[in-house]
């Protein structure tokens, strides 16, 4: 059923129908599309626009069409040019002429902005879910590695040493952000288009409060041009999935380099890795890899709806049935990359004998060697000197500080004593860094105990 015929004496060329036609892929908005038409009906019925009797019939033909969808006796076919209609079809057909009725006071540019308000809210909530269990899995590998020494990067060159769970509470502080930023941009769309009609509002009594109290909605959007043609959230949801792809891409290139024969930090699990058809010996970080490939996807999609956006007059123009597309894709990417690198993280061993190892070579603690220096009284800029000249003799003789005898030491400074083993012991130069955000035992506990309250309010 086409929802426009009247005007037309000519049929639409079947290639033209198809070009327009959205049904293949804003079929998915259906539960919404069924949902907000009831909300619409109980608010017609009302204000007296529809009388119980046909609001009642509307809403029973509606449960029955959003109960044979979902068991499959309904299947959406492509027959219909999109979403709408075909429900609106299949009503008529089901409950004959009273649902004509069902678009009263509504045009398809108020009520497609409210399906994709409505399943985006939706979607907002459960991505927030899936970084809630990532936080979980970040906090539990947290608790069990303050103590697993490794060497921090810079450059991708030894730095100082510092733990594993210093390292992953980078990772909790950036997907805490990323929480925080669906939380509010959820607040900022919370707010219902329906009753804007084609672009001007309507001329029946709606009661538009009714309609988005009843959606759960906190209010209704302020301006009827603006609501039919608002696709802000959506580039803010794509956004903030970009950041989150962004942030689950970097850890997974850590994954991977940490998973390389060079650094065996760590070992994926068999199920987290796959094998080569020629190389028997491969082991193969592919699911790290496609988090990180997919990224590049998402930032795609992003790019893709703001660039339809870009340019719009006002109110509706039919470019923006192209914000579904690139919007379920970077939904579906980014939450099947959650996921899964959350089953992978929590499925990863974790070789601290490595990582500490690998943090008491490459002078990690070269700095705390100055710090030593500075502490006996000599400035900090001549302790750099010293100690820069100490590692490039240690270099020569292919050792690492430690292992300098107190008589070695002493030909680089007079101030060395034999304390200055303890003062640079790899578990020591940890042990002393305790500002706040720093990896020492006694910040990693403020840090980890403001993390459980943190997560037991998230909401
Ligand atoms: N399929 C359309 C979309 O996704 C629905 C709105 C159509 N409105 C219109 N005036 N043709 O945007």
């Amino acid at each position: 059923m086409k929802l426009w015929g009247g005007r037309f004496t000519g049929e639409t060329d079947r290639l033209v129908y198809d070009f327009n036609a959205s049904i293949s892929f804003d079929r998915r908005l259906y539960r919404q599309d069924i949902t907000g038409s009831m909300a619409h009906v109980t608010m017609l019925a009302k204000q007296g626009i529809l009388t119980q009797e046909e609001c009642d019939t509307i809403l029973a033909g509606l449960e029955g069409i959003l109960k044979d969808i979902d068991s499959g006796v309904l299947e959406i076919d492509g027959s219909a040019e999109d979403i709408h209609s075909f429900v609106e079809s299949v009503l008529t057909e089901r409950i004959g002429e009273c649902g004509k009725k069902l678009h009263t006071g509504r045009s398809r540019n108020d009520q497609v902005a409210l399906d994709m308000r409505l399943y985006t809210r939706d979607e907002v909530i459960e991505t927030g879910n899936c970084i809630k269990d990532l936080l979980v899995t970040l906090q539990r590998l947290m608790r069990e590695n303050t103590e697993t020494f490794m060497p921090g990067f810079t450059h991708l060159q030894k730095a100082q040493p510092l733990t594993l769970a210093h390292h992953l509470g980078a990772y909790f502080e950036m997907f805490l952000r990323d929480y925080s930023r669906l939380s509010d941009l959820y607040e900022r769309m919370n707010y219902c288009p329906l009753g804007a009609g084609a672009l001007a509002g309507t001329t029946y009594p709606l009661d538009r409060a009714y309609v988005a109290k009843l959606l759960g909605f906190e209010g209704e959007t302020r301006n009827s041009m603006d609501s039919v043609s608002d696709r802000d959230y959506l580039v803010e949801f794509l956004s903030a999935l970009s950041l989150i792809m962004m942030h689950l891409s970097r850890f997974c290139e850590e994954i991977i380099i940490w998973n390389t024969d060079e650094y065996r930090f760590i070992e994926l699990d068999d199920a987290y890795s796959t094998g080569s058809s020629i190389m028997p010996q491969k082991k193969n970080p592919d699911i790290a890899e496609l988090i990180r490939g997919k990224t590049g996807r998402v930032y795609g999609d992003l790019m893709s709806l703001l660039t339809t956006l870009k340019g719009l007059p006002l109110a509706y123009n039919k470019d923006m049935q192209e914000d579904k597309e690139p919007a379920f894709d970077a939904i579906d990417t980014a939450k099947n990359s959650l996921v899964l690198f959350n089953g992978m993280l929590n499925a990863i061993r974790f070789n601290s004998e490595r990582m500490e190892s690998s943090a008491a070579r490459g002078f990690t603690n070269a700095t705390d060697a100055a710090d030593y220096l500075v502490r006996k009284g000599m400035p900090f800029r001549d302790a750099h000197e010293v100690i820069g000249r100490l590692v490039v003799y240690c270099i020569g003789k292919g050792v690492a500080l430690d292992d300098l005898s107190p008589k070695e030491f002493k030909n680089f400074s007079e101030l060395f004593d034999t304390d200055i083993y303890d003062a640079i012991a790899v578990k020591n130069c940890v042990a002393k860094r305790n500002t706040a955000g720093a990896p020492g035992p006694g910040a990693m506990k403020r840090y980890l105990d403001s993390n459980d309250i943190i997560l037991s309010k998230l909401n």
